[in-house]
């Protein structure tokens, strides 16, 4: 059941043109499918009679015809399987013609051609195009498209496909109306798209550097026009900073975007026509929150970024998927970072990896960036292979310095430019253009696991040196019981005590080499010894966040506040304070644990609130640095997780915070309250966000449990006068968790004043579904009910099924074990719907083992109830397969 990479093989069969006939119906769709193929020059010998069989990838649809050179063929002469049409001996040069109908308003897996908002729309990546036509239904082979689409003119005015508009008709006396698009470029068909409906645009221009006038479109469902401005400008961006950090430029007349309300995942970068979730897309500062409208940003520059790497370059199988989305991650929040602040972007981005990526490393999922085997292929678009791929395209960037990176990308698109090629042809460009030797620095892409440095330093006072010591090891992952040392660069800074980075000098150079550095860590034990080091330095490694390891060096408390205050990297700067609070906090949970009294450190509070006093700091970064580490990561640094001690003590250090500080973080919500006018700014945002920390701070006094305290007054406020969306969800989030009565007053007005607003609605369900209360449980049960709820719409499933399993740890984890009947409830019902939803969903239990022995026993036989379940798709048989494993 399972593919391996090491079985690969080319494919036996090419195909050069692809022309396409849609005659989309309400009922019936058809699809004729021309193919110009031959058999694979690269495989000899080249026989006269062909390659051998030729086997077409195709699934769910009906197969209306088939016709080799003109001739139609007797279905005597091929078969058909439920995925597969084969001929058995094509000649070496042929014309197949395929006819098949489909029944797209019956997909509700969001594969293939389906149906959304009355709309036709596709998504093709990774296996959907088998569900249109029967085709090599993978990367390696690329081909050039003509789509041709005829359907009903009223219902249907827009029809959009790949590349250029080659052809129009006008109405026909039929009422139907047929257009014609050209994709110059060969393509693989997971870059294939199709959509067509009642939509409208807006539309801009991008001048390339080259002088090229491009018209960019982004298409929306009438309504929408009024929250397209941020995407565009967006788009015109992203076009404009590859052209200068990369000199990539676009190379079609035309680049649209789609907007549709139903969509598995955030967004898809087809040739020329990316089709978007709404959720990326759609952004006004009365519906969208600054964190939406990053996510815009971002996403928009993700898929644009694919046009070189992805499309221009695309992957030889899916085993190489973090060939095009590592690199693009790292590229997109290299953009991110551009336009905002680097360190809050990278704290951001950090967080999000440690919070996801680290827990799936070290889980039942743990695979490579470059997986060795899969049993479905959309199981394996993971944080793994996009953040941790990023990561590590981020070392090949620290390596090689920004310079030799661009060599390296140069070469990269010189050489490949328009082949279906691997990550290690990635890393042999990346070598060649700089000879720097990236052998040993291979493995990050072979073995999985979070490798972990323990460090120790040595100051000898006598002899002015100062020895580190770095050991790495990498726990066993499934199948990878042993690993080998990785490369890792160590970008590190030695603070002398007055605060300053030290000049850097290794035993045996000339001369220091700057105040920060990258060492190569190569060993299982390596040392490291700087010379001319007058007193004990405290040591700041890791800067940056240089590797994506987890890093132990025994800094005692002294040290951590010092770096807290002094460090030159930002990064470390806030990490020295999640790595204090992580200590005190894990230590309360062991007091709770042994019923000893909670007592928050009054050290580590008055560090809190010079950070929350500093007019010097970035408001961002503030908020960030005053954020305390989640519960999530709290519990992966247990070797059994303590949902509740660790829920009950993260309450308890947020009110002692709160009420040592309460003047303090009155003051500051007071400072940067108000409405000034909205801006989407670094610094705007970095002001909302330090805001809304004061007020998330302050609801959470004890005082803040009842009507009419300040605290209360403030939050009721700010809910009901706020314009920002940023704002209204802050206050309410914070209402959400209480018990008073403004609460249901708040929830009623919100759905009230956004009923109409789906993208809003899905807000409304997930601060319900992460609620604290105890009644949480029921409460989404019955939303599942409620009108604006569709199971069928991933959107929705995300913020209700998925805002309670993955965003409230205390609810979801009930010792009852209602929450994960709940779950696993749910990843039945949509595993007959939407396999790919439900597989997302049913990962949420993956980490079981993790647990006390109840809670274990509860979430493995729900595993167990799912895995005997008949039917079962091989996306959530998958997940649920291997979580049980061993078990
Ligand atoms: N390539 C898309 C992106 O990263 C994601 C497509 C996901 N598709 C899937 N079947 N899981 O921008
Ligand atoms: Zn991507």
């Amino acid at each position: 059941q399972a593919i391996h990479l090491k079985d690969y093989a080319p494919p036996p069969y090419l195909i050069d043109t692809v022309d396409l006939a849609f005659d989309l119906g309400e009922d019936v769709t058809r699809v004729q499918s021309k193919l110009a193929m031959r058999s694979n020059p690269a495989l000899a010998p080249a026989s006269a009679t062909g390659g051998g069989p030729l086997v077409l990838d195709g699934q769910d649809m009906r197969l209306v015809s088939v016709a080799l050179d003109g001739r139609a063929l007797d279905p005597s002469e091929y078969s058909v399987g439920p995925d597969s049409l084969t001929l058995p001996n094509p000649p070496a040069d042929f014309i197949l013609e395929i006819v098949t109908e489909l029944r797209p308003q019956e997909n509700t897996s969001l594969s293939g051609l389906y149906r959304t908002s009355g709309n036709f729309c596709t998504q093709c990546e990774a296996e959907g195009f088998r569900k249109i036509t029967y085709f090599l239904d993978r990367p390696d082979v690329m081909a050039r498209y003509r789509t041709t689409i005829t359907a009903d003119a009223m219902r249907y005015p827009v029809m959009l496909s790949n590349g250029n508009l080659v052809a129009a008709s006008k109405m026909e006396a039929d009422g139907r109306h047929t257009v014609s698009w050209e994709d110059p470029f060969a393509k693989p068909s997971y870059l294939f798209a199709l959509v067509a409906g009642v939509l409208v645009h807006i539309e801009d221009t991008h001048v390339t550097k080259s002088g090229r006038t491009v018209a960019l479109r982004i298409y929306v469902e009438p309504g929408n026009q009024d929250k397209c401005d941020h995407a565009m400008a967006s788009l015109k961006k992203s076009m404009t900073w590859d052209e200068e950090v990369y000199g990539l430029e676009y190379d079609l007349d035309i680049f649209m975007i789609v907007a549709v309300g139903d969509f598995n995942m955030g967004a898809m970068e087809n040739k020329g026509l990316n089709v978007f979730n709404t959720k990326y897309v759609l952004a006004k500062p009365e519906t969208a929150t600054d964190t939406d409208f990053l996510g815009v940003e971002a996403v928009v520059a993700h898929e644009y970024f694919h046009n070189w790497t992805g499309n221009r370059v695309t992957c030889r199988d899916w085993f190489q998927l973090s060939l095009k989305e590592g690199l693009t991650v790292f590229r997109d929040q290299e953009f991110s970072s551009d336009m905002h602040s680097r360190p809050v972007k990278r704290i951001a981005d950090v967080q999000r990896l440690r919070a996801a990526q680290f827990p799936e490393d070290s889980g039942p999922m743990a695979h490579p960036i470059r997986p060795d085997s899969y049993i479905e292929i959309n199981n394996f678009y993971t944080t793994t292979v996009y953040e941790k791929g990023a990561e590590v395209v981020r070392m090949i960037h620290t390596l090689l310095g920004a310079d030799g990176f661009r060599k390296g990308m140069d070469l990269y698109f010189q050489r490949h430019d328009g082949q279906a090629v691997t990550c290690d042809d990635f890393v042999a460009a990346m070598a060649d253009a700089t000879s720097v030797d990236l052998g040993q620095f291979r493995r990050w892409y072979s073995q999985a696991g979070t490798p972990e440095l323990d460090v120790t330093g040595a100051h000898d006072a006598a002899a002015r040196t100062y020895r580190l010591t770095v050991r790495q090891s990498c726990p066993p992952t499934p199948g990878q019981p042993v690993k080998q040392p990785f490369h890792i660069p160590l970008a590190l800074g030695l603070l002398d005590p007055s605060g300053a980075d030290m000049p850097l000098r290794l035993a045996g150079e000339a001369a220091p080499a700057g105040t920060s550095r990258v060492l190569d860590v190569m060993e299982a034990e390596q040392v490291f010894d700087f010379v001319d080091v007058a007193e004990a330095p405290v040591p700041s490694l890791l800067r940056g966040f240089s590797a994506p390891v987890k890093l132990r060096f025994p800094h005692g408390v002294d040290d951590l506040t010092f770096l807290m205050a002094n460090d030159s990297d930002a990064f470390n700067r806030w990490e020295a304070g999640q790595t204090l609070a992580t200590r005190l906090m894990l230590d309360l949970v062991a007091d709770r644990a042994a019923g000893r009294p909670l007592e928050l450190s009054p050290g580590f509070i008055a560090a809190f609130g010079k950070i929350l006093k500093d007019p010097t700091l970035d408001p961002a970064f503030a908020a960030q640095a005053l954020t305390l580490p989640s519960e999530g990561y709290l519990g992966q640094q247990m070797p059994v997780i303590d949902v509740d001690g660790i829920h009950e003590v993260r309450a308890f250090c947020r009110r002692a915070i709160a009420t040592a500080l309460r003047d303090d973080l009155i003051a500051t919500h007071r400072a940067l309250g108000g409405n000034e006018p909205f801006a989407i700014d670094a610094a705007a945002i970095g002001r909302r966000s330090l805001k809304n920390l004061a007020l998330g701070y302050l609801m959470a006094l004890e005082e803040s449990g009842r009507e009419g305290t300040e605290a209360v007054e403030l939050c009721v406020g700010q809910f009901h006068n706020a314009h920002a969306m940023t704002d209204v969800i802050a206050a309410l989030g914070c209402l959400a968790d209480t018990d008073l009565p403004q609460r249901e007053v708040a929830l009623r007005r919100f759905y009230d004043l956004w009923k109409d607003e789906p993208l809003v609605v899905d807000k409304w369900f997930s601060i319900q579904a992460m609620s604290e209360r105890p009644g949480t449980l029921e409460e989404v049960k019955a939303l599942l009910g409620h009108p604006a709820f569709e199971i069928r719409n991933p959107n929705k499933v995300y913020a209700l099924i998925g805002g309670f399993a993955g965003g409230n740890p205390v609810r979801f984890h009930d010792i009852g074990g209602g929450g994960y009947r709940f779950l696993a409830d749910q990843v039945l019902t949509l595993n007959a719907l939407n396999p790919q939803v439900a597989s997302r969903m049913v990962k949420m239990f993956a980490r079981w083992r993790k647990y006390d022995p109840r809670r274990q026993a509860l979430m493995r036989a729900e595993l167990e109830r799912i895995v005997q379940t008949p039917g079962l798709s091989r996306d959530v048989f998958e997940i649920a397969s291997k979580s049980l494993e061993g078990a």
